[in-house]
């Protein structure tokens, strides 16, 4: 597989079934795919929300999904990658690295401030360094989180 194989393009409703399975490999396989669907229209329906998938041949191999939202204390917009995977088979061919280009473009387009995302230490892309190399710099900011059973409660 060669940079020139894969395309990268706004994700579209036909897309929303590959997208779901790449979410799954993500580990995030919790939702049927009629519920991923009515999750899908919503997330479409934002336009503070954007998602790009790779595409090679007819297939779809990997997803970004960024949303972005002016924050008070920079003065500006900061983006989120908040999913971000590709298909195990697919790995280690620079679709990821493409994919992340398209993800600095559209943070540039927006003028943000700032380009961010939260992964698990334990991942083998954090620990291999894939972030560092695509020119993210790690700071040392603790992730704390309250799930719906524990508001609730
Ligand atoms: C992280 C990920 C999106 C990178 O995409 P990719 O297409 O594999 O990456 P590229 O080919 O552009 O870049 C190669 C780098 O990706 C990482 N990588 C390659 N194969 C990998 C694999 N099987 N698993 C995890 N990371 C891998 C390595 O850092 C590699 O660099 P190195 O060979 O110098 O160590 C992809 O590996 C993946 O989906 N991993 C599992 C899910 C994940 O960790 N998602 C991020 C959660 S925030």
């Amino acid at each position: 597989l060669s940079a020139g194989e894969i395309s990268i393009r706004k994700a579209a409703s036909s897309d929303v079934e590959s997208i779901w399975r790449l979410l799954a490999d993500l580990g995030y396989g919790d939702q049927t795919l009629s519920t991923f669907e009515e999750t899908f229209r919503t997330v479409s329906l934002n336009s503070a929300i954007s998602v790009l998938v790779a595409e090679a041949g007819d297939r779809i191999v990997g997803l970004a999904s960024t949303s972005h939202r002016p924050q008070l204390r920079l003065g500006g917009l900061l983006v989120s990658l908040d999913e971000f995977v590709v298909a195990a088979e697919y790995r280690g061919c620079g679709v990821g690295r493409l994919l992340l280009e398209g993800v600095k473009a559209h943070a540039r387009a927006l003028k943000a401030c700032r380009l961010e995302l939260e992964t698990n230490r334990v991942r083998e892309s954090y620990k291999r360094g894939f972030y560092v190399k695509n020119g993210f710099t790690e700071v040392n900011s603790a992730v704390l989180r309250i799930d719906r059973e524990e508001l609730e409660a």
